[in-house]
């Protein structure tokens, strides 16, 4: 069987702490959409590490870790993990199993979307820049080039029709870019790749559930930017609720268990677009400052606001969420009055349902006030430990959802969470 674990906001909920956590319970950890635009952060043996396009599970013995077929791969970021992994003693070319058909992101992709955000301009998406876009786009459009095809003998031709094509694009565009540098270094990384273990990955997969096997897939990004029911267009341009574990990895939905959501105990937002319940004041750059929210690919500062339920609730619904569980609640020590978004106010309708479109509108979060806690939350291990104010702000939160919270992470360590 295949459980889940995605996130329900606009991305860096905590995801790669929690699949580490859990990780041990899995025979197989796997992404299953998104590319190195993830950025998942993990502490090992006491270091920071950050993770585009490995699974999470890649540290733990017992396990492989499978890049899957919806996955898009950039082999450059790919080759760097994997030295860092093998200096913490992994062997990745027994640990690290890719998809045959995942999509190359090539250097001409990584222009393209800079060359699409310069022209967006004021209206940019604020993407990572790193060639998601127009690598999803050839994927649909039927052009672009899989892991699977590296070791054709034809490779560097189909590369070169590809290249010419974008090269051709950026010029159309008025957009100038010495690739030079990064070519070097796709060709070299795509050497590095084609001595790592490719499989069919569905066959693969599907043989581990036949024979009772854990897989445990990974989400990347988080349900807000997911490019049917995000925030479009200001979004990624994968699918990232749990209908796409089935597409990325080629597992029918019937194999699927558990769906285990992460949420902040408040919300993030980097990049562009919409965030009804944006804080731009002392809240939320003491939010900011605290919960220390700078991207993990981009090192942008992220945006902060309150937690927003009625965003949390339509993710909750798209993505059949069993239990959730709740990160970074430490953050909200020192904070007398806190607040949930219950229902958003447009023009003189309140609703408690994510319209189509959030763009340009504007929404006014009705709130719903909380008390806080003068406890030190990151110093709790059990749920006795837990103040009142902490305890009362779980229990709204369970019965606005109608949704067990059954985790609780209270600091940046593996160690530090608590099961409710
Ligand atoms: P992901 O993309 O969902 O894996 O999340 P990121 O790694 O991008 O961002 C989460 C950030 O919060 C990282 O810096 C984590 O180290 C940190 N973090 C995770 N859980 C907690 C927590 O419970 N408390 C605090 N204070 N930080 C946390
Ligand atoms: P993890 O897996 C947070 C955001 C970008 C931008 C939009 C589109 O770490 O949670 P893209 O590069 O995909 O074209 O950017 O999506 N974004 C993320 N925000 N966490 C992520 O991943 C993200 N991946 C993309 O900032 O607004
Ligand atoms: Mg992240």
């Amino acid at each position: 069987m295949v459980d889940v674990i995605l996130g329900l906001q606009w991305g860096d909920e905590g995801k790669g702490k929690i699949v580490d956590y859990f990780a041990p319970h899995y025979d197989v950890i796997t992404r299953f959409q998104g590319g190195p635009n993830a950025g998942h952060t993990l502490y090992i043996e006491g270091k920071k590490i950050v993770l585009h396009q490995i699974p999470s599970g890649i540290f733990h013995t017992n396990n492989i870790n499978l890049i899957g077929g919806g996955v898009v791969l950039d082999v450059i970021t790919l080759k760097k993990e994997c030295e860092t992994v093998i200096a913490f003693g992994i062997d990745v070319h027994k640990k690290l199993y890719i998809s045959n058909r995942a999509h190359l992101i090539i250097p001409t992709h990584i222009a393209l979307d800079k060359a699409a955000e310069a022209i967006r301009g004021k209206e940019k998406i604020g993407s990572t820049l790193k060639g998601i876009a127009p690598a999803y786009m050839d994927k649909m459009g039927r052009s672009g080039l899989r892991m699977g095809d590296i070791h054709h003998k034809d490779f560097d031709k189909q590369y070169q029709l590809l290249r010419t094509k974008h090269l051709k694009q950026l010029e159309n565009l008025h957009y100038t870019e010495n690739i030079n540098q990064l070519e070097e270094a796709f060709l070299e990384s795509i050497e590095f790749a084609r001595k790592l273990p490719v499989v069919n990955s569905a066959y693969f997969l599907n043989k581990y559930i036949t024979k009772g096997k854990k897989i445990l897939a990974e989400g990347a990004q988080g349900t807000m930017l997911d490019i049917d029911f995000g925030t479009f267009p200001f979004v990624t341009s994968s699918n990232t609720i749990t209908a796409s574990v089935c597409t990325g990895l080629g597992i029918a939905p019937n194999k699927i268990n558990e769906v285990i959501g992460v949420t902040k105990a408040y919300c993030t937002r980097v990049g562009g677009g919409p965030f009804p319940t944006e804080l731009n004041d002392g809240i939320g750059e003491k939010l900011r400052t605290i919960g220390n929210e700078f991207g993990s690919t981009t090192n942008r500062p992220r945006r902060c606001g309150w937690l927003d339920l009625v965003a949390l609730k339509y993710a909750c619904m798209l993505n059949g969420i069993s239990k959730v569980v709740m990160t970074k609640i430490d953050v909200l020590d020192n904070f007398q009055q806190l607040q949930v978004c219950t229902d958003y106010k447009i023009d003189d309708t309140i609703t408690k349902e994510m319209p189509y479109n959030i763009n340009n509108i504007p929404i006014t979060p009705i709130y719903k006030n909380l008390d806080g806690w003068d406890k030190k939350l990151s110093t709790c291990t059990t749920t006795k430990q837990l103040p009142e104010g902490a305890k009362k702000y779980i229990q709204y939160i369970e019965q606005y959802l109608k949704i067990p919270i059954t985790y609780l992470s209270n600091g940046v360590m593996k160690e530090q969470i608590i099961r409710l």
